[in-house]
Order: C-alpha cells, then structure tokens, then sequence
C-alpha cells in the first residue's frame, strides 16, 4: 500500500513520477481535459489544525479526479475527545478510500497507516509538510526548467517545512542550504542524511546561506501550535527574513517561496513578497495540481 508519510518514504523516481504527474494534470485542468482517475473514490480529510490551502486543494483535487471528500474537523470527530488513533483508523479504513490528515505529532499519521487499511496522505504535522514541499518543487521546476543542480536556500526557522525541503531538495538534485538561528535548527537526524551528500549546509549566516540561490523560500517565525511562543519568537528569528540585501546576496533572477500564510515585516518584507507574488501564488497554485498527483499515486487501485 502507497502512503505519503514523509517524502523521505519516497524514492526519487516516485518523486519525479508525482512531479511528472502533476504537470499533466496541471495542463488538462487548464485545457478542461477531464482526468477522473479515481472515479467513485472517497478522501476523509482530517483537521486537527486550522487550514486554507490544503483543505481546499483536496477537496476540489478529489472532485476533480472523480471521487468525494469529507472534511473531517477534530472538533467534531470523537478523536478530539480522546478516542485511539487506532481505533478511528480501523472504523474509517471500513468507510473511505483514503485518509488526509494535518495533526501535530508525526507518530499519529506513522499509526493511522499501521492501523487503518487504506492509503493515508499527511497534510502537515509538526515534523513535516511533504504535499506542500510536492508543489514547492514543481513549481521550482516550472520556473527554472529543471530541479538537478539548481540551489534551495530555506531562511527562518528550522521547522516542518524546513525538514521537507531539506529531503524533497536533496531527492530531486538540488543543493540545499538552510540559515538558522543555532537554537532552532531542523531535524538533527535530517541534517546527518543531508550532509552526506555533500549538497547540504546549514549555518546562521543569512548571506553566507544565500548566496548564488535560485530559489529562496522562507516560512513562519511561529507556527500553528506555537501561537503563545510568537513574542519570544519574534525576537529569536529577527533579521531571518527575506528582504532586499538577501535577494541581492541570491543569484540574479532568483525566485521566491512562501507556503503562506505569510506574515509580511516578519520572515519576509512587503516589497520582496509583492515583487514576487506571482511566483508564490503560482507555488499556492500548485498545491491543487500536485496533490492531486499524490492521491492518483496513493489512491488509484
Ligand atoms: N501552506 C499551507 O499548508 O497552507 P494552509 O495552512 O492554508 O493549508
Ligand atoms: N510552519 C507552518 C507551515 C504552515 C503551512 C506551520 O506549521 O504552521
């Protein structure tokens, strides 16, 4: 059974497959070629945390492919209430095709798909974010014609998004590097496989991090479940942003990331993120076309 755990799980080959995917159905969306490749399928999607893109994405990616989702909100579910992970993945493997889920910890998803007998596609935990990091690369590769060789430079903090692109870059050819404060570092065990091969640095050197990028991607100083940390977080990452002296420190042309949402005068200024909004809405975009890629893959018989 094909799940979407964390990008680690998937081999280059399967990343490119996805990729290769997603600008088919990128192109048939646009050209109203119907592609219902999972023709009476149902998607639960599960929330513990809030959401714009990624509930949106899959619920109109599933109705595009043919089949039907339904958000499931924690604050509805008997999970919120405390009923096992094991249990609810054992009844809901009875009723749906697929689960999506966004939680908090790792092992909830790693147990879902122990316990449940259908494809399960994490949608964001606090360890990682791998459907966004799916898009963020195609969109890479939208912009820049080719992902091998071409350097990622992540600024903020070391956190889901910075695990996943540190992976997904790597996978698919990048050089990655990440500038951090020492104290918020990404994952120790991420940042071991990462420098072996040789294409990895992680410094708190903004410039040093920067330079000769193609691409810089920036995220939250604080994120869902860290809300009561923002003001301790705000002083952490100050001057870990994106702005005019980093663009300039970056290859000329350089695109710009955000997962979103963004807070603008924080990990990134207004004039950088207005500058490069079309490359961030087309990463938004994206989310929809390489999700869709991932259920097909996860989800099709
Ligand atoms: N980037 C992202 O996952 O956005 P949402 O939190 O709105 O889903
Ligand atoms: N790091 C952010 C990403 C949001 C898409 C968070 O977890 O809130």
């Amino acid at each position: 059974m094909k799940h979407l755990l964390k990008l680690a799980d998937w081999s280059t080959e399967e990343i490119y497959e996805a990729l290769d995917l997603a600008d088919r159905l990128k192109y048939e969306k646009k050209k109203g070629i119907p592609h219902r490749l999972l023709e009476g399928k149902t998607l639960g999607m599960i929330f513990e945390k809030s959401s714009t893109r990624t509930r949106v994405s899959f619920e109109v990616g599933i109705h595009d492919l043919g089949g039907y989702g339904l958000f499931l909100s924690s604050r509805d579910l008997q999970i919120g209430r405390g009923e096992p992970v094991e249990d609810t993945a054992r009844v809901l493997s009875r009723y749906l095709d697929g689960i999506m889920i966004r939680t908090f910890a790792q092992k909830e998803v790693e147990d879902l798909a122990e316990y449940g007998g259908i494809p399960i596609i994490n949608g964001l935990t606090d360890y990682c974010h791998p459907c966004q990091v799916m898009a963020d690369l195609q969109t890479v590769r939208e912009h820049k014609g080719d992902l091998n060789g071409k350097k990622l430079c992540f600024i903020g903090d070391g956190n889901n998004m910075a695990n996943s692109l540190i992976v997904g870059g790597i996978k698919t050819g990048m050089s990655v590097s990440v500038a951090c404060p020492t104290s918020n570092r990404p994952d120790a065990e991420i940042m071991k496989w990462a420098e072996k091969t040789g294409r990895f640095v992680c410094t708190d050197n903004i410039l040093e991090a920067a330079a000769g990028a193609d691409a810089l991607y920036t995220d939250v100083w604080a994120s869902m479940g860290q809300e009561e940390e923002a003001a301790e977080r705000r002083k952490i990452f100050t001057g870990y942003q994106i702005n005019a002296e980093v663009m300039a420190a970056a290859n000329p042309g350089a695109m710009v990331m955000h997962c979103l949402p963004a807070h603008r005068g924080e990990e990134i200024t207004s004039e950088v993120f207005e500058a490069h909004a079309g490359e961030i809405f087309d990463e938004a975009e994206n989310r929809l076309h390489a999700q869709k890629a991932v259920m097909v893959l996860c989800m099709k018989n």
